[in-house]
């Protein structure tokens, strides 16, 4: 992402890499960085930054590359922990068994893999299913792949942008994805899927509730060691969309999809409801998928 788009609550991770649509990547001054973290002039962000691999005011991509895969890999070990493959796989397996034939599903900007690395090792999605991650970050896929190489899985990951295909997919997913769409790129993020042919949508992401802000923080305190996973864990839930905006981009971006949400804010225990898809879904398929995703079904709105 490019460190020149502003925002408030900017993570680190998206200011210290700038990276093109074809996954080739540019050299990222420490100075346009800090410069991109427009409301924290004074706070740890800007101390953290400085700490980064850097050289001659620029950052350095393989040490840059370092810290990213210890995040990502602290990343990993609480998906693990939390089940978090059995949780995407048991919403989106009785969508793709309502499709007949071959299917493909992309999950956009995967990182380090591990929801396509859990559906390939238990074939979670079902047979006939072709399962690609995509990521503009080079460093990071080249890690999944080497993960996915030594499990032999049948998986596939592509460097670039996850929307350049030339097969469109039956389902597009993502995990801790969409806060880092702003402003008119979020109904757009919606609205190319939906040119793009797919049947639906899954994504994932924290569901802001009034214990998001001291929640993330205690929780990512405690459960990270990478100063930036720390950081950017915290910023990521503070960044999340509430569940109207995510309806709201949808209805607005693809608007020949129904939105709906699962588990919606304030029907759960905030404690317990942290992850939660916006899901988008061609009209003559919502009955059909109610009705395969049998009392789960209840917690859709
Ligand atoms: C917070 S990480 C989440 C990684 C992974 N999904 C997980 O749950 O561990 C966000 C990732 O999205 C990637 N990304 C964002 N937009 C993308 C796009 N259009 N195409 C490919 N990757 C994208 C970034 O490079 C980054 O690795």
């Amino acid at each position: 992402m490019a460190p020149e788009r502003q925002d408030r609550w900017m993570e680190l991770s998206d200011v210290i890499v700038d990276f093109r649509a074809d996954g080739s990547r540019r050299p990222v001054k420490v100075a346009d960085a800090s410069s991109a973290l427009v409301d924290a002039p004074f706070s740890s962000s800007r101390r953290l930054l400085a700490q980064l691999p850097q050289s001659e005011g620029v950052f350095d991509d393989g040490g840059v590359d370092g810290v990213l895969l210890r995040s990502h890999l602290e990343l990993q070990r609480l998906a693990e922990e939390v089940q978090h493959g059995h949780r995407v796989s048991r919403l989106v397996r009785p969508f793709l068994d309502l499709i007949d034939g071959p299917k493909r599903v992309v999950d956009v900007g995967c990182g380090l893999g591990y929801l396509v690395r859990y559906f390939a090792s238990t074939g979670s999605l079902g047979d006939d299913v072709e399962i690609i991650g995509f990521d503009f970050n080079q460093g990071l896929l080249r890690a999944a792949s080497r993960l996915a190489e030594i499990e032999d899985l049948d998986c596939k990951f592509v460097v670039g942008d996850a929307f350049a295909l030339d097969t469109p997919a039956t389902v597009y997913l993502s995990s801790g994805v969409i806060h880092h769409f702003r402003g008119p790129d979020l109904p757009d993020f919606f609205a190319r899927q939906h040119a793009a042919g797919a049947a639906a949508c899954f994504h994932f992401d924290v569901a802001p509730t009034w214990l998001t802000p001291l929640g993330a923080w205690v929780f990512h305190r405690a459960r990270m060691r990478e100063p930036l996973a720390r950081h950017d864990g915290v910023r990521s839930a503070l960044r999340a969309h509430s569940d109207t905006d995510l309806l709201d981009a949808i209805a607005s971006g693809a608007p020949g999809w129904v939105p709906l949400i699962f588990d919606a804010t304030g029907r759960r225990l905030a404690v317990l409801n942290v992850m939660r898809p916006a899901i988008g879904m061609n009209p003559e398929l919502v009955e059909p998928y109610k009705q395969s995703l049998g009392p789960l079904s209840r917690r859709l709105s």
